[in-house]
C-alpha cells in the first residue's frame, strides 16, 4: 500500500479518529488560487494547510478536483483517475497528501459514482451504438408509447431526467444535467470499475470519501412513474413536484454502499465513508447499513433544513438520536456548497450560536469553508451567474453561486484569494470579515470557532460524551454533554430577546458567544442575552 499515514496521535481508547475529529469542507475553486487564473487549486490548498492546523481541523473534504468539462463544476467527471489541470497535477495531489499528513490532517475526496460526464470515454462508447459493450454502463430506455420520455422522472436541475439520443433512438437517464448521464449500478462491471477508482485514490493515501448523492445510486428496476407530490408549491424546486420514491433510495442501494465500505476496509479500519443523503431521518439512518456495514457517517442535514426554532431543533435532535442504530455515530452540518450559508439563513449574531451548537452536539461536525469567519452568501449579478441550476431555473433563489464565493483571507486585492480575476465575485464585506482581521480579534467568529474546536477536542464529554436534553422555555435550546467524570451544560438562545434558563445545578461559565461572564458561577438561573450561547461546566 502506497501513501503516508497522518502523523497523528493514536488515542488509547481506540475510538476511530473521526468520532473526535472535526471535518472541514473545501470548495476547491474558491479556497485559494496559486497561479493567478482566478480559480482555486491544489497548491493553494497546500499553502493554507497551516491555517487549518491553527484552526484545529482534523480532516478536509475537498469537492471534486478530477478531470471534468465543468458543466456542474467538477460533479461531471470525464476521468476519475485524473486531476483536472485547472486544479493541478497528480504530483500536486501527492504533495497535498504528504503535506497534510505531515501536519496531522486527513484528506477526504469527493467520489461521484452516480453519474459521469457525457464526455467520459465510457459514455462516448455507450452512445456510439446500441450493441456497444459499454452500452449497459448507463441507463437506456425506449420512448414511451407517445414518443415522449420513458417515464415522469425529473432532473434535479429542472425538466425531464431523460434525454433522447437521436443517433441510437433511445433515451438515457440523467438525475442532474444531461451532461451527467447516470451510471448503471445494477451492472456488476460498473461496480468493479468504480471500486477500482476508490482503490486508485486509497493507494495514493487518501483517508476516505464523501460519496455524492448516495441515495440515488439504484433506481427502480421497472422504472415506474413517481407519484405526484400533493404538497408541492411553486416556490419549491421543479423536481419536487413528484415524490422520487422510484428513482431514489431503493433497497438494493444498501448492497452497493456496503461494497464500497468493504473496499475502504481493505485499507485498514480507519478510512472514512461519508454519504450525501437528503432523506427523512428514518430512511437516512438505514445508510449506516446492516450491522453498521454501510456508511460511517450518512450526512445529517437536519440543521440545514430546519426552521431556526428552539423547540423544532430540539425535536430534530431527539428524533435523530433516537433513530440512530446501536453503535451508529451521529454527525452535524450547518452549510455546504449546495445550500445557503448559515450566516445568511439565521443572521451573523445567531450564526455564533449555531457554531456553538455544531461544535457541542454529539457527533462529528463538518464546517463549510468560510463559515468560520461568518461569510455570507454574496450577491451575484446576473451576468456573472455560473451555476447550471440558476441558469436553468433562473430567478427563483435556487442558485448556488452565492455560497461558493472566494474565501476571504485578508484585505489585500481579492481578499488574498487570487491575483487574477476571480471566477465569482467576492462578498462586499470582505474587508471586515476575513481571516487576518478576525485572527487578532478575540471576539470574532473565527476566534469563537477556534476556541470551541479546541475545547471540544480536549474534553471527552464534548466529543464522545452522552447527550441529554434539558428543559427550557420557548427560544432556548439546552442540553448536557456528559461522561462519568464531566458534565457540560450548553444553553443556546435562538432568539434576539434575553432569556433565563433554570440550570440543573451549579455551574461555571466556560465560553459565552458574547464573551461575557466567563468564569462566573451560576447557582440556579442562567441569564442569557439575546442571541447568546453559553457553554458551562456543571459543578454539582
Ligand atoms: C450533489 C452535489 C451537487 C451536485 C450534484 C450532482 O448534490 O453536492 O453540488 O450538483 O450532486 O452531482
Amino acid at each position: 500500500m502506497k501513501g503516508t499515514s497522518p502523523d497523528v496521535e493514536v488515542h488509547s481508547s481506540q475510538e476511530p479518529w473521526w468520532r473526535r475529529g472535526v471535518i472541514y469542507q473545501i470548495y476547491p475553486r474558491s479556497f485559494q488560487d496559486s497561479n493567478g487564473d482566478g480559480i482555486g487549486d491544489i497548491r493553494g490548498i497546500i499553502d493554507r494547510l497551516d491555517y487549518l492546523v491553527w484552526l484545529g481541523i482534523d480532516a478536509v473534504w475537498i469537492s471534486p478536483i478530477f478531470f471534468s468539462p465543468m458543466a456542474d463544476f467538477g460533479y461531471d467527471i470525464a476521468d476519475y483517475r485524473k486531476i483536472d489541470p485547472l486544479f493541478g497535477t497528480l504530483t500536486d495531489f501527492d504533495q497535498l497528501i504528504e503535506a497534510a499528513h505531515r501536519r496531522g490532517i486527513r484528506i477526504l475526496l469527493d467520489y461521484v459514482p452516480n453519474h459521469s460526464s457525457d464526455r467520459h470515454q465510457w459514455f462516448l462508447e455507450a452512445r456510439s451504438s446500441r450493441d456497444n459493450p459499454r452500452r449497459d454502463f448507463y441507463i437506456w430506455r425506449d420512448a414511451a408509447p407517445d414518443g415522449g420520455p420513458p417515464n415522469n422522472w425529473q432532473s434535479e436541475f429542472g425538466g425531464s431526467a431523460w434525454e433522447l439520443d437521436a443517433a441510437t433512438g433511445q433515451y438515457y437517464y440523467h438525475a442532474f444535467l444531461k451532461e451527467q448521464p447516470d451510471l448503471n449500478w445494477r451492472n456488476p462491471e460498473v461496480r468493479r470499475e468504480m471500486y477500482d477508482v476508490l482503490r486508485f485514490w486509497l493507494d495514493r493515501g487518501v483517508d476516505g470519501f464523501r460519496v455524492d448523492v448516495m441515495w440515488h445510486l439504484i433506481k427502480d428496476a421497472e422504472f415506474r412513474d413517481n407519484p405526484q407530490n400533493p404538497d408541492w408549491t411553486e416556490d419549491m424546486p421543479p423536481h419536487k413536484s413528484v415524490l422520487s420514491i422510484y428513482s431514489c433510495d431503493q433497497e438494493e442501494v444498501h448492497d452497493v454502499v456496503s461494497e464500497m465500505r468493504a473496499v475502504l476496509d481493505e485499507y485498514g479500519g480507519d478510512r472514512l465513508l461519508i454519504g450525501e443523503i437528503y432523506l427523512p431521518i428514518a430512511r437516512l439512518v438505514a445508510y449506516y447499513g446492516r450491522d453498521l456495514r454501510g456508511a460511517h457517517l450518512p450526512f445529517n442535514f437536519r440543521l440545514i433544513e430546519a426552521q431556526w426554532d428552539a423547540r423544532h431543533i430540539e425535536r430534530q435532535i431527539v428524533e435523530y438520536e433516537a433513530a440512530l442504530p446501536e453503535g451508529g455515530w451521529p454527525n452535524w452540518v450547518l452549510s455546504n456548497h449546495d445550500k445557503p450559508r448559515i450566516a445568511s439563513r439565521v443572521g451573523r449574531d445567531q450564526a455564533r450560536v449555531a457554531a456553538m451548537m455544531l461544535l457541542t452536539l454529539r457527533g462529528t461536525p463538518t464546517i463549510y469553508y468560510g463559515d468560520e469567519i461568518g461569510m455570507n452568501d454574496a450577491p451575484i449579478p446576473p451576468e456573472r451567474v455560473q451555476d447550471p441550476f440558476e441558469l436553468r431555473v433562473p430567478g427563483r433563489g435556487f442558485g448556488r453561486d452565492p455560497q461558493r464565493t472566494p474565501m476571504q483571507w485578508d484585505n489585500t486585492v481579492n481578499a488574498g484569494f487570487s491575483t487574477g480575476s476571480p471566477w465569482l465575485p467576492l462578498a462586499p464585506d470582505k474587508d471586515s470579515f476575513n481571516v487576518e482581521a478576525e485572527r487578532s480579534d478575540p471576539h470574532s467568529m473565527l476566534s469563537l470557532y477556534r476556541r470551541l474546536i479546541a475545547f471540544r477536542r480536549e474534553n471527552d464529554a464534548l466529543n464522545l460524551g452522552r447527550y441529554a436534553s434539558v428543559e427550557a422555555d420557548s427560544c432556548v435550546l439546552a442540553y448536557l454533554r456528559e461522561t462519568e467524570n464531566d458534565r457540560y451544560l450548553i444553553a443556546l438562545n435562538l432568539g434576539p430577546e434575553p432569556a433565563v434558563l433554570e440550570t440543573p445545578g451549579q455551574c461555571r461559565i466556560v465560553i459565552s458567544t458574547e464573551g461575557k461572564a466567563e468564569g462566573e458561577i451560576v447557582e440556579k438561573k442562567l441569564h442569557l442575552q439575546g442571541n447568546e450561547g453559553v457553554l458551562a461546566e456543571m459543578m454539582s
